[in-house]
């Protein structure tokens, strides 16, 4: 039996007035991959957003299933350059929480993802000193580090070569194995080969068209 983690149902948003997305509906369920594409500006970043619970829509509603925990990959992650961290402690921010230290299994699972993603190397240099795929792995693996039902990826392998887009895929796949759902957005051919589901926005002028 599937079960279903989040849902939208009939979602528009605009933005000061300018309609992005119009009556989309979509179902995710655990243990699935969707894909999410689309043209630049049709709008896949602000649905992102929108499952992930950063923006509210405009009409329509999106719900998560009771208890479900979400880890969000933003596009745009600038922000956190501002900050001088080293990778360590970047990839470490994805198991803080307010009320603990991080324990022996926080940091073993610091340590296992940052293998996976090639950042041992890397660990003690700082963000803003990395390339633009070494800075995305160091960001995925604070994403994927984090313990969640949900994660929401937003063109989480644009910058990676080869090598590393394949190993991305086999975190997700295995993440996908173990539960989870995993939703991302992606120009990508190759990514998209990964999806149980594809999710094409065609953008507003055209309505927004859900292929699946
Ligand atoms: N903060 C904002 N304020 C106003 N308009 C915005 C804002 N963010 C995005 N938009 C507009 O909303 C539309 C959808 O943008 P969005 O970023 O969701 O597209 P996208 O499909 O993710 O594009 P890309 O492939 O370039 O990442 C675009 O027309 C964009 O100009
Ligand atoms: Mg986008």
């Amino acid at each position: 039996m599937s079960i279903e983690v989040l849902t939208a149902e009939h979602v528009a948003f605009r933005y000061a007035g300018t309609p992005v997305l119009h009556d989309v509906s979509l179902r995710v369920e655990a243990a699935s991959m969707v894909v999410v594409t689309g043209a630049n500006g049709s709008g896949k970043s602000t649905l992102l957003h929108l499952l992930a619970g950063v923006e509210e829509p405009t009409s329509g509603s999106i719900r998560r299933r009771t208890g479900c925990r979400l880890a969000l990959l933003p596009q745009r992650t600038s922000g956190i350059d501002a900050l001088p961290l080293t990778v360590a402690e970047c990839v470490q921010i994805g198991r803080f929480t307010p009320w603990r230290r991080l324990g022996r299994s926080d940091r073993a699972a610091v340590a296992t993802i940052m293998e996976r993603l090639d950042l041992g190397p890397l660990a003690h240099r700082r963000l803003r000193e990395l390339s633009g795929g070494q800075r995305q792995r160091a960001l995925l693996a604070q994403t994927l580090v984090q313990v969640a039902d949900i994660y929401v990826l937003d063109e989480p392998t644009v910058a990676l070569d080869a090598a590393s887009r394949l190993h991305v895929h086999e975190l997700l796949a295995e993440r996908v194995r173990a539960g989870a759902a995993v939703i991302f957005a992606s120009h990508d051919t190759t990514d998209a080969t990964l999806a149980d589901r594809t999710v094409r926005l065609a953008g507003i002028t055209g309505g927004t068209l859900l292929a699946t």
